[in-house]
């Protein structure tokens, strides 16, 4: 669980990152916090672009930040999304994707709710998850591929 200090931390962090969004087409201001399990914090905002699909999300900039200063074993405890307009903001379908590859069981997801920000397994939001493949070799052999291993 996630205690209401952290959360309410969280959320300011997002706050602030979401004043520095680049979103001069959308005009959708996002801010992201990540907290690691072992309780560092990114920030993140979302990041648009002319050639429109090549936005980054303010989720997905939190998250490879986290990734690119702690490094491939870290995990996400908590990711808060916030929006200027405060309406709810789930993340989106590749932002899920991403968050679930650095997700464990206990992992959660703080956004506005109808009427306060709630906490919401992240094993809610994307049921059924892609999270693993076989890697089938030349010679036959295969191998059963899950995140990070
Ligand atoms: N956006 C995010 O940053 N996160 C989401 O989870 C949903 C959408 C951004 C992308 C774009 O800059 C703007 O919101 C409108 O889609």
């Amino acid at each position: 669980m996630i205690s209401k200090d952290l959360q309410e931390q969280l959320i300011k962090c997002a706050k602030e990152a979401q004043e520095k969004s680049y979103t001069p087409y959308s005009k959708f201001p996002v801010g992201a916090a990540v907290i690691t399990e072992d309780g560092d914090i990114f920030t993140g905002c979302n990041i648009e672009n002319i050639s429109y699909g090549l936005t980054n999300c303010g989720e997905r900039t939190a998250i490879f930040k986290m990734m690119s200063e702690k490094g491939p074993k870290t995990k996400i405890k908590a990711i808060a999304v916030t929006t200027k307009a405060d309406i709810a903001c789930t993340p989106c379908g590749a932002c899920r994707q991403v968050i679930q590859e650095f997700s464990t069981p206990e992992t959660v997801v703080i956004y506005k709710g109808e009427k306060d920000y709630v906490v919401v397994p992240m094993s809610q939001h994307l049921p059924g998850a892609f999270t693993e493949f076989v890697a089938i070799d030349q010679d036959g052999s295969s191998k059963r591929i899950q995140p990070g291993v």
